[in-house]
């Protein structure tokens, strides 16, 4: 019975495309000239080593590459665009911040076209973030995937957005949003992430304790599969590696460890390793990310619509970039990214076209944030008890630009 289609017809990784009328080809996107003016509008802090660009973000991206030439020179690019929701954003108070109101192919090529463009500013050893909902993730993916090449996917992360809702809707509750994030090579920044062992999965990953150091440890077995022919297949203690199997270290390697009461014997003498909790790092991070947005009142925010939790950028930054590193967000908002990125010491470059936005950047640098029951309980932007996002103080250091046609 045939199954699939004829190989002959399936001619590259690459072959499924995203088809829609308006598409340009990626040649015309890359060697069109945009025209447009620039106006250094002000420094901020005594060495501005970083860059705030407000503006329409096709002519920030081609200033970077064709102005500053930075083709090839940034190593991490996160963005947050509009996603498409036919929808208005207002700040909390009540001015418009943006409007999301391109859809269908016309978000699709708007987003397309500056991802054409990230893409040529991500340095080899670079990686591009992209936050997306349900409403237009799935096509996106398929243009991240014509862009960046299917080989350059690294993960599609589950964002958990807010906490269960009590939905009157027929369907279920919407909690999660999504990050694509993909590479511009195999050979990328990657720095692995970790979060804290809890009590629970502590009992239950390591559940045995060492009498006399009382050093948690779990039991993992010292064989691996496949058929070895030289030291790693012999008799190590009397006794052979099971069939089909070789041991994981030399004998002489686990003669070491058994002096140093690393093998637990069972008392049918089945050896062991012991691997002690004080000796892992964390459990690894997966594509699930519990993350909220603020919600609680004693939260920090800057009163910026869809202001991202801070702690998503912590981690993109830490995993995806080094200390020398530029970090991009041209869809920037409430500067969530450039924060981060300043806290970890890397350099930026923020863009956006909204003033609301580059106020709110410009505010949250020079004073921070403040908690958000003030804007409930006062109903008003301007607070006397803004608090840093952990920067410290002289943390202006940027060059503001405005860029227009
Ligand atoms: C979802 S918000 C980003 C929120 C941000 N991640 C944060 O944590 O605050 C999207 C931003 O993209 C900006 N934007 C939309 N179209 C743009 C364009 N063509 N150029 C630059 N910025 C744009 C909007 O003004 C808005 O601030």
């Amino acid at each position: 019975m045939a199954t699939g289609i004829n190989k002959k017809y399936v001619n590259s990784k690459n072959s499924i495309t995203l088809n829609y009328n308006g598409k340009q080809s990626n040649d015309e996107i890359i060697n069109k000239k945009r025209k447009f003016k620039f106006r250094e509008v002000e420094n901020y802090g005594d060495e501005p080593n970083n860059l705030l660009i407000h503006g329409d973000n096709l002519l920030g991206l081609e200033y970077l590459l064709n102005t500053l030439n930075l083709k090839g020179k940034i190593d991490l690019i996160y963005i947050d665009p509009p996603y498409g929701t036919n929808s208005i954003f207002k700040t909390r108070s009540d001015k418009i911040a943006y409007s999301d109101q391109l859809i269908e192919e016309e978000y699709i090529e708007f987003l397309r076209e500056r991802i054409i463009l990230m893409r040529e500013l991500l340095s080899d050893k670079g990686s591009i973030y992209v936050h997306l909902d349900e409403t237009m993730a799935f096509s996106i993916k398929i243009i991240m995937d014509e862009v960046f090449g299917r080989d350059n996917f690294r993960n599609w992360i589950t964002r958990i957005k807010s906490s269960n809702k009590n939905t009157t809707r027929n369907r279920y509750g919407n909690i999660a949003d999504y990050i694509m994030y993909y590479t511009k090579t195999k050979q990328y920044i990657w720095n692995r992430a970790y979060t804290d062992w809890n009590e629970e999965t502590i009992l239950k990953e390591y559940p045995n304790v060492e009498p006399k150091t009382n050093r948690r440890y779990k039991k993992v077995p010292i064989h691996a599969p496949g058929i070895r022919n030289g030291e790693t297949a012999k008799e190590w203690r009397g006794l052979k590696p099971p069939p089909g199997k070789h041991w994981q270290y030399l004998p002489s390697k686990l003669d070491e460890f058994d002096a140093k009461g690393e093998i637990y014997w069972s008392k049918n003498g089945n050896p062991r390793r012991k691997v002690y909790l004080d000796n892992s790092k964390g459990i690894a991070v997966q594509d699930v990310w519990d993350l909220k947005d603020a919600r609680h009142q004693s939260h920090k925010i800057t009163g910026y619509p869809t202001e991202k939790n801070k702690l998503i950028l912590d981690r993109i930054i830490s995993s995806s970039s080094n200390e020398d590193s530029i970090v991009l967000d041209c869809f920037a908002g409430s500067g969530t990214t450039l924060v981060s990125a300043q806290e970890h010491k890397r350099k930026w470059i923020g863009m956006d076209s909204s003033s609301e936005s580059i106020t709110t950047i410009i505010n949250r640098f020079e004073h921070g944030s403040s908690a958000m029951g003030d804007y409930v309980l006062n109903n008003k932007v301007e607070q006397q008890s803004f608090e840093f996002d952990n920067l410290n103080k002289n943390n202006s250091c940027f060059k503001l630009i405005e860029i227009n046609k």
